[in-house]
């Protein structure tokens, strides 16, 4: 099976992103045909400064090959790296009803709120929708908020080959494991968007501050809790072994404990579960012409797929000229 996703390079990634997504990633990567982009494009329609983009694009490669994606199994590039996709994005587009797009979410919001939008944000889905179908995906695992864009794909894909013929491979969604909604600091959704993350590869001793400063409630000490549902607790959970898990559980059924403890604990298991991708991630970091390389083989590997069904959909729709054009 072909199993393609994109993330964008909108901010450093943090626990929330490797729990609710990249976790999930690398263990599809197993048994199938993986292609994981970096979905600069995308991240321009937000990101209009251009140092920062570059170097978030480079450091979300960065992370996630320090985080176990390994180019000899899975496919990375950088979505920009791959012309073909926004040509693609094209012959999509002439398919693409406005109604459709105007339903979107993400535009509809901006919309409602008054906001200015452009025709990137309002076109979104379409390069979404090509950056799925240029590679004959066949499930594209996202977060649930991405379901939507994942139907438009789907209703593109049919109309252009109903008009066409079969020139695209229908693609599946399949949305990520919601138990894994990982709380921020101050107990709400961890996202940039609310100044609540953690940050995977932030500064240890940062780190360690900014777990203390988790808000927590202010139940007496002696007071037994339900650990369920309380932040500390669904976080440490996560990086936790078994054993610690129900030993941190029966404590916090017992009472009698400070949060100032599970604080501390929470910082020396995180420390341990990153402590293999940290050391990876410095050694490549040293190494920017490696990740350079690598992103530069996978683009190499998804323009040759992309350029194949390009060609397709060309012929399919008239526009594969017989006269050769030199470059
Ligand atoms: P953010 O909310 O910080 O802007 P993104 O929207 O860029 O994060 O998320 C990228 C991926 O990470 C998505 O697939 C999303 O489902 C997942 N994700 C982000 N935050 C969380 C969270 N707190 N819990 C679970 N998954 C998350
Ligand atoms: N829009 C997705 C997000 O914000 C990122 C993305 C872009 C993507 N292109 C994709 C995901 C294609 C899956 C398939 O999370």
């Amino acid at each position: 099976m072909r199993v393609l996703s994109g993330i964008q390079p909108t901010g450093r990634f943090h626990w929330g992103n490797y729990f609710g997504a990249i976790r999930q990633y690398l263990d599809l990567q197993e048994g199938n045909e993986a292609y994981y982009f970096i979905a600069n494009l995308h991240a321009l329609t937000t990101i209009r400064d251009r140092q920062l983009l570059s170097d978030l694009t480079h450091d979300a490669a960065l992370d996630l090959l320090a985080l176990g994606l390994d180019p000899n199994r899975a496919v990375l590039y950088a979505q920009s790296d791959v012309p073909e996709v926004s040509e693609l994005c094209w012959l999509l587009m002439t398919v693409t009803p406005m109604g459709l797009l105007e339903r979107c979410v993400s535009y509809k919001d901006k919309k409602a709120k008054g906001l200015p939008a452009d025709a990137g944000l309002f076109t979104y889905p379409v390069l979404m929708s090509a950056d799925i179908l240029a590679y004959d995906a066949d499930l594209v695992p996202v977060g649930e908020d991405q379901l939507q864009h994942i139907e438009v794909c789907r209703d593109l894909a049919g109309s252009f080959n109903h008009r066409f013929g079969e020139v695209f491979v229908m693609p599946k969604g399949k949305v990520l494991q919601q138990s894994a909604k990982v709380p921020g600091t101050d107990g709400e959704k961890m996202s940039k968007s609310y100044d609540n993350t953690i940050a995977l590869f932030e500064d240890a001793k940062k780190q360690r501050k900014q777990i203390m400063r988790i808000t927590t409630d202010s139940r007496p000490m002696e007071e037994p809790k339900e650990p369920e549902g309380d932040v500390l607790f669904d976080l440490y959970q996560l990086m936790a072994t078994d054993a610690e898990r129900e030993e941190m559980a029966a404590l916090y059924r017992r009472g009698g404990f400070g949060y100032g403890e599970v604080k501390k604990a929470l910082a020396d298991v995180a420390e341990r579960y990153f402590a293999e991708p940290r050391a990876r991630r410095e050694e490549l970091a040293a190494q920017p012409d490696r990740i350079q390389e690598i992103l530069a083989d996978g683009a190499s590997q998804a323009r040759k797929k992309a350029s194949e069904v390009l060609r397709r959909a060309q012929e399919a729709c008239g526009v594969k000229t017989r006269w050769r054009v030199e470059g």
